[in-house]
Formats: structure tokens, sequence, C-alpha cells
């Protein structure tokens, strides 16, 4: 059985973008492999939170994900700061990981053009911490996105530099988790083309938003002024709110609709309603396990206590091994 690996940035809220592309796949992926999952809150420390804010965000989204399907018993779901054993590999991995090579990475060199005032040897090393937060666990598979994929190789580089160094196949070379064609891609409502928390305001339709807030984001939606022809081919912005009707509606609904379009007896309005409806009746489920997850204190300690004993186990392993292969030796 694989070791998947993820980590999850503590930052923003899941919207139905994230909900129907990664959070998906955690899901199905859980079923079929050793997973485990965690949230990056060392790696958040690059760019100052405050304590509050720190705590707040690690929360959010530990219930987040619980709501939308992630399962503390089929995964190992924790904290990265719960392990400190990663804090012990990123110093080992620092050792061997040069100024050079870190300072090609293109998300450093982002981040350094955008805080310029705070290029924190944190940044610089990002790449370490992560190849530590995969080879912890001798994981098989990281499930990545694009941006994700300079960092994964970084972490092949230092797996397979460790192993030269010390002359045996100690680390798994990390592979990327390849969804294949199952992944939906979810329009905004901008007709922006995809939804996503950094485009503007109104384009993402989040899972903790309430029946107001998506019915007037939903109103609000591009669109364009309408078929002039019958069976004319959509626009883009036309084309993404039947794709967003396709993932919460019926496809009684969506039929209906695709008709009224093609005998150009469309009203935008009426699709727009429905859209709001359906997912309004969608998320509202996810949105009350979030609401009961957020004010269940007990059970979200137990969830992360849980979390950290099981990564710990896995992780004081590895670090066991790695001290003795680099030659630590009690007295
Ligand atoms: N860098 C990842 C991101 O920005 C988050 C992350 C941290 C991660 N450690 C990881 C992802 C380990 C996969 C594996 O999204």
């Amino acid at each position: 059985m694989d070791i998947v690996l993820s980590g999850i940035r503590p930052t923003g809220n899941l919207h139905l973008g994230n909900y129907f592309g990664a959070v998906k796949n955690f899901v199905r992926m859980q079923e079929e492999n050793k997973c485990f999952f965690f949230i990056a809150d060392y790696h958040s420390l690059t760019t100052h939170p405050t304590p509050a804010d720190l705590h707040g965000n690690v929360k959010q989204v530990l219930v987040e994900y619980l709501a939308a399907g992630l399962d503390p018993d089929k995964s190992t779901l924790y904290v990265q700061s719960d392990v400190p054993e990663i804090v012990e590999l990123y110093l080992f991995l620092n050792m061997n990981a040069y100024l050079g090579e870190l300072e090609r990475v293109t998300t450093f060199k982002e981040k350094a053009r955008k805080q310029p005032d705070n290029i924190n040897a944190g940044l610089l090393t990002y790449p370490s911490l992560m190849a530590a937060d995969i080879l912890i666990h001798n994981a098989h598979k990281v499930p990545v996105g694009k941006d994700q994929e300079q960092h994964l190789e970084m972490a092949r580089t230092f797996a397979r530099r460790f192993n030269r160094m010390y002359k045996q196949e100690y680390f798994n070379i990390p592979q990327a988790y390849n969804f294949g064609a199952e992944l939906v891609k979810i329009p905004g409502l901008d007709g922006s083309g995809k939804m996503g928390k950094s485009e503007g305001e109104g384009n993402a339709i989040f899972l903790i938003d309430d029946e107001k807030t998506i019915r007037k984001k939903v109103m609000k939606a591009v669109t364009d002024t309408g078929p002039t022809q019958p069976n004319q081919t959509k626009p883009e912005v036309i084309e993404n709110l039947f794709s967003l009707l396709k993932v919460v509606s019926t496809p009684e609904v969506v039929n209906h609709f695709d008709e009224q379009y093609n005998n150009c007896s469309i009203r935008y309005g009426d699709l727009k309603k429905q859209l709001a409806e359906d997912m309004v009746a969608f998320t509202a489920p996810i949105r009350q396990k979030i609401l009961d997850l957020a004010a269940n204190e007990a059970y979200i300690s137990k969830v992360a206590r849980q979390g950290a004993e099981k990564a710990r186990e896995s992780a004081s392993k590895t670090i066991r091994e790695v001290r003795e292969i680099i030659g630590f030796r009690h007295f």
C-alpha cells in the first residue's frame, strides 16, 4: 500500500473549487492508501502571523477539511507543529541543501520580490522543510498542483542526495500523485474561468458562505446579452454557469436550461435563481458540519491529539533510523 502525503496551507476557507478538486481527491485517496494529511503551520511562519491568527487559521482549516470528508480514522490527520521530529529532519536536510539551488526556486524568487523586507531563512529553506514533511513518513506519493512541482523535485533531490551520501537506499524517491482525468475544473462567477480566492471578490462560493451571501454572489455572476440564434455555441461565461449547474443541480434542471438556451427563450435571472438555490442546498449540510465541528472543542482536540500520536509514531521511527545512519550514537 502506498504512503501518500499532503500538506495543507492554513490560509483561507475552502470554496467549491477546492471541494470538487483537491479535497474530493483526498477523500478518495484515503480509501486506497495510507494517507498522511497535515496542516503546514510551521511553513506559515515565513509570513509572521500573529499568535491568534496562527491558531485560528489552523483550527478553521482542520474543521473545514473534516466537514468536507477527511476521515481521521482512515487517514493520519495532524498539525505539523505537533510533530517536532519534522524540525529535526529539516535541520539534517539543511546541512546538505545548497544556497544556489535554494535561491533558484521560483516560489522563493517570487516571495522575495513580494516581501523584500522579509526575505528570511525560513523562506529560503521552505523546500527543505517541505522535503522533511514528505521524507519523515517516507512517502511514496505526493498530490501536488503545478505550483508545487518544483518543491517536490527538490524533495526528490534531497532524498537521493541523502541516500548517495550514506550509501543506502533509505528514503523512497517521492512521486507526484497523478489524479488523471478525474479533476473537475470549477469555474468562478466573474467569468475569469477558475474559482479561486485570489480572484475578485464574489468569484468564489465558500463552503461557509450563508444563504444570503451565496444568493448575492450568484445573482451577480457575469453573463452576456443572451443567445440570438438557435443552438448557437455558448460563450465561455455562459458555459461556466452551466458547468456550475452541472455540479450542484440535477440533470433535468441542466437539460431544462440547455433547451431554453438552444431555443433562445432563456432568462439568465431564472437560471441564476435556480443555481443559487441548488448551491445553497448543496453547501448547507457541509456548512452546518463546519459550524458544529467548530463549536466542538473536545472533538477537535481529540482528533488533533490522535493524529499527532499516529504521526509521531511514524516520524520518530524515521528520526531514530536517520540519526543512526548519520552516525549519532548515545554515550
Ligand atoms: N507547500 C505546499 C503548498 O503551498 C504545502 C505543503 C507543505 C506541502 N508541506 C507539504 C504539500 C508537503 C505537500 C507535501 O500548498
